[in-house]
């Protein structure tokens, strides 16, 4: 009866972790009031996972390449890419081309800007 149990607890841990753990292409989890957003930690998980595809190397999308923080930066800092993500889903010129980011990942970017595009 024991071991039954505790078979049956193990299963259980085992079920509530996968539910709870967040894999890397979770990128829409809450920012917690106070947090501070770094480029090497925050940012660029979520440019190298939904923009790098198309903006990497000569002949990248728009002319604009996202490979590192100084092009992230760049772009961010001129307005181009924080206009892009924030337009309505429905809009052509919205990024990622064809969807717009959930609304936490884009919270997260709009918080590396107000926290003044920092690094690390
Ligand atoms: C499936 C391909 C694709 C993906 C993924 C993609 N883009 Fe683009 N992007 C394009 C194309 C094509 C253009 C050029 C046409 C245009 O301007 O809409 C472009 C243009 C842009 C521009 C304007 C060009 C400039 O120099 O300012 C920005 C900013 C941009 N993308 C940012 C992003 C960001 C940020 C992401 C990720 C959140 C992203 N893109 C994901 C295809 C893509």
């Amino acid at each position: 009866m024991k071991q039954i149990i505790s078979t049956v607890s193990f299963i259980t841990v085992l079920f509530l972790t996968s539910c709870t753990s967040t894999s890397p292409d979770d990128l829409t989890e809450e920012l917690a009031a106070g947090t501070v957003v770094k480029y090497d930690t925050q940012v660029a998980p979520i440019i190298q996972s939904q923009c790098l595809s198309c903006h990497n190397g000569p002949n990248a999308n728009g002319g604009l390449r996202l490979e590192n923080f100084t092009q992230v930066r760049n772009s961010a800092q001129s307005g181009s890419l924080i206009d892009r993500i924030t337009r309505d889903a429905s809009d052509p010129l919205v990024m990622p081309l064809g969807g717009r980011l959930p609304q936490a990942t884009i919270n997260i970017i709009l918080q590396w800007q107000a926290d003044g595009f920092l690094e690390n």
